[in-house]
């Protein structure tokens, strides 16, 4: 009954103390020199975790502490009972924790005599909230005594939302790297489970072959430990951008995870995609681009040339719209990462074509030398062939030019000449006509009669262009007349002059085609006594 009165007492004493609020919270509740200090009176913990309640007291000469005993109890009540008790210092006791707590309450300081009744709770669950009372059992002036503090402990359960910590070294492919998950809580209550998932992209679970997972729990004190968890793997290009969950699994079912996007430092080959091969007018658009962590700089030069065209990250596109022939040549990809530069090159061909021409002297004389050139300037080269209409004869050079020599020219020569352009599947053609041309040329068979009637000449002459006879006998005449017949390329002129003597023995013939004059003094022939004069052919005039 003594202690029952004491405690009454000592509730009395200090209650007033504890009502005044939670300012003076944490000050020391005394019972003459014997005094606890429950520096916190509200506390929140998380499900799964742990929660401490700090005590602590001073000493007095008069009582000597030797147990405490923890009940947690409605708060209407205002002394927990022996059924309440969840924590007893004294081992050896008969009296049992409720059940719920066993295991999971353990003492901070073992020794009474340390003045620490601080408790640890571990493998909280939200029923665990509630209030929290504390009871000291000693010996006071001889005989042992116990007293029961009014003021209690009120301690919150929620449910759990701490992560757990995930260390990520810098992740190299093919450097075999390890992963740190650390569970939060320091408690010492039951060991969490911890696992690791792997998702690629788009979520979907993968597994990363080859890893091995390390569990490892660190007493930090007597009722503080860290769990984690290692998981080492050899990192690729394919981890990169893919992430990894550490789950955390504690007793009661709580449990909690976090994930990271992991970084892999790589890098691929350098790709350049594109058409090389353009065509004049059309767009050149070329993409070189590298897949790499850290991202690389890309660079477009062209050789020979100063100017950067483009730079971007990841991947440079390089566009030339209305490309000409002047922007075929090598192209080069330059990939800065982590600076080193590495470099791919491309040959750009730009496909065109310009129209044919041709150079030469198209009028060539006889016997002179026909040197026509048809040339075209593209690339690829065009396949070049020269022709002539009505023949069979080709000469070609497929070097983009072609050049048709004919020496020693005759009249067959001229005519129609193709000079066909075949550039890729397109075939153009460009003609040209070839003149030959000769010096007039009086021919046999050319020579005057002498008649009754009168003097006839004939004066035959071959030429290119025709030639122009031209009689300057005539001027002396008024009468006469001139017969011009054309064959070829022959012309056939007839004079007949009335004339009674004819004094001299020759009659001139000139003969003009504008590429020379000849003339020719034609022989009298009195001994011919053919009548039809207008009718006679070369056979008709001999030598
Ligand atoms: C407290 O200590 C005294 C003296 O050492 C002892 O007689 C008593 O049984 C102890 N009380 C408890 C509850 O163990
Ligand atoms: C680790 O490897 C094991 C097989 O050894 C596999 O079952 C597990 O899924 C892998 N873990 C991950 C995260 O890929
Ligand atoms: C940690 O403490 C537990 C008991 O609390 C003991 O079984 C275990 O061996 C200790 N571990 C280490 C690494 O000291
Ligand atoms: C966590 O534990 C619960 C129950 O014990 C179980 O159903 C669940 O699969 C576990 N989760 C993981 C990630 O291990
Ligand atoms: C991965 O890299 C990105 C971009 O550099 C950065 O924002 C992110 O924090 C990195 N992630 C990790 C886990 O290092
Ligand atoms: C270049 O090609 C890419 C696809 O390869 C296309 O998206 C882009 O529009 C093109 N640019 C031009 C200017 O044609
Ligand atoms: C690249 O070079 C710069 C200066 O030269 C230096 O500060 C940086 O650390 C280098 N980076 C790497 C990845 O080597
Ligand atoms: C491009 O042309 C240059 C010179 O002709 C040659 O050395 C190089 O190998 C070519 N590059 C490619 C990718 O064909
Ligand atoms: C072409 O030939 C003619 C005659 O053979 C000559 O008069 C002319 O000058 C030549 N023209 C050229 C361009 O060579
Ligand atoms: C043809 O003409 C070119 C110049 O146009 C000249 O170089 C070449 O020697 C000539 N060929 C002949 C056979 O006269
Ligand atoms: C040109 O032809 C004439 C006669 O047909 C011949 O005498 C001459 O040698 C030839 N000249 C050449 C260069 O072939
Ligand atoms: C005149 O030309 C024709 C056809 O053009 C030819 O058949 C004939 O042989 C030529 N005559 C002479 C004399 O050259």
């Amino acid at each position: 009954m003594f202690v029952l009165i004491w405690s009454a007492l000592f509730v009395s004493v200090k209650g007033s103390i504890a009502d005044t609020g939670a300012s003076a919270w944490g000050q020391q509740l005394c019972v003459g020199r014997y005094c606890v200090t429950l520096s916190e009176r509200e506390l929140t913990a998380e499900a799964g975790l742990c929660v401490v309640i700090p005590c602590s007291f001073t000493n007095a000469d008069e009582f000597t502490p030797n147990h405490t005993i923890w009940y947690k109890c409605e708060a209407s009540q205002k002394f927990c009972t022996d059924a309440d008790i969840i924590f007893h210092s004294n081992k050896n006791t008969d009296t049992k924790a409720q059940s719920g707590f066993e295991g999971r309450v353990s003492s901070l300081e073992p020794d009474v005599s340390q003045k620490n009744c601080s408790i640890i709770i571990n493998d909280l669950k939200e029923s665990d909230s509630g209030s929290y009372q504390l009871r000291v059992h000693g010996v006071l002036n001889g005989k042992q005594d116990a007293f029961t503090f009014i003021p209690r402990v009120n301690v919150s359960v929620k449910g759990l939302s701490q992560k757990p910590t995930v260390m990520i070294p810098t992740l190299t492919e093919g450097q075999q790297a390890t992963l740190t998950c650390t569970a939060p809580g320091l408690c010492s209550g039951s060991v969490p489970e911890i696992t690791w998932t792997w998702r690629g992209a788009g979520g979907t679970e993968s597994y990363i072959t080859g890893n091995s997972t390390d569990f490892k729990t660190e007493n930090l004190t007597d009722v503080t430990q860290r769990h984690s968890s290692t998981f080492t793997f050899n990192p690729s290009a394919e981890h990169h951008d893919t992430s990894v969950t550490c789950n955390i699994n504690f007793t009661g079912g709580e449990s909690t995870e976090k994930t990271l996007t992991v970084n892999v430092t790589h890098k691929k080959e350098i790709t350049i995609s594109g058409v090389t091969i353009v065509k004049e007018g059309d767009v050149l658009n070329l993409t070189c681009s590298v897949e790499s962590f850290p991202p690389s700089l890309i660079e477009w030069s062209k050789l020979s040339s100063d100017t950067n065209l483009h730079s971007y990250s990841g991947s440079a596109r390089l566009v030339i719209e209305n490309v000409k022939p002047e922007h075929s040549g090598q192209y080069i990809c330059a990939v800065t990462y982590m600076n080193n530069t590495l470099k791919k090159d491309v040959n750009i061909t730009v496909i065109y074509n310009r129209a044919a021409q041709i150079i030469g002297n198209t009028t060539v004389r006889k016997g002179d030398v026909l040197n026509l050139t048809c040339s075209v300037e593209s690339f690829p080269p065009s396949v070049i062939v020269w022709s002539k209409c009505g023949s069979n004869t080709k000469l070609h050079n497929d070097s983009g030019s072609a050049t048709l020599v004919v020496h020693n020219v005759t009249s067959e020569h001229s005519g129609q000449y193709i000079c066909t352009v075949k550039h890729l599947d397109t075939t153009l053609t460009s003609y040209v006509d070839v003149t030959v041309t000769w010096h007039t040329k009086i021919q046999n068979g050319s020579g005057c009669v002498l008649q009754s009637e009168g003097l006839t000449c004939v004066c035959i002459s071959e030429g290119f262009p025709l030639p122009n006879i031209k009689w300057p006998l005539l001027n002396h005449h008024t009468e006469y007349s001139v017969i011009t017949t054309v064959l070829n390329h022959t012309v056939n002129s007839t004079v007949s002059v009335t004339v009674k003597n004819h004094g001299n023995s020759t009659v001139e013939c000139v003969s003009n085609n504008g590429n020379g004059e000849e003339r020719e003094n034609l022989l009298l022939n009195n001994k011919l006594s053919k009548k039809d004069d207008l009718c006679f052919s070369s056979k008709h005039f001999p030598l």
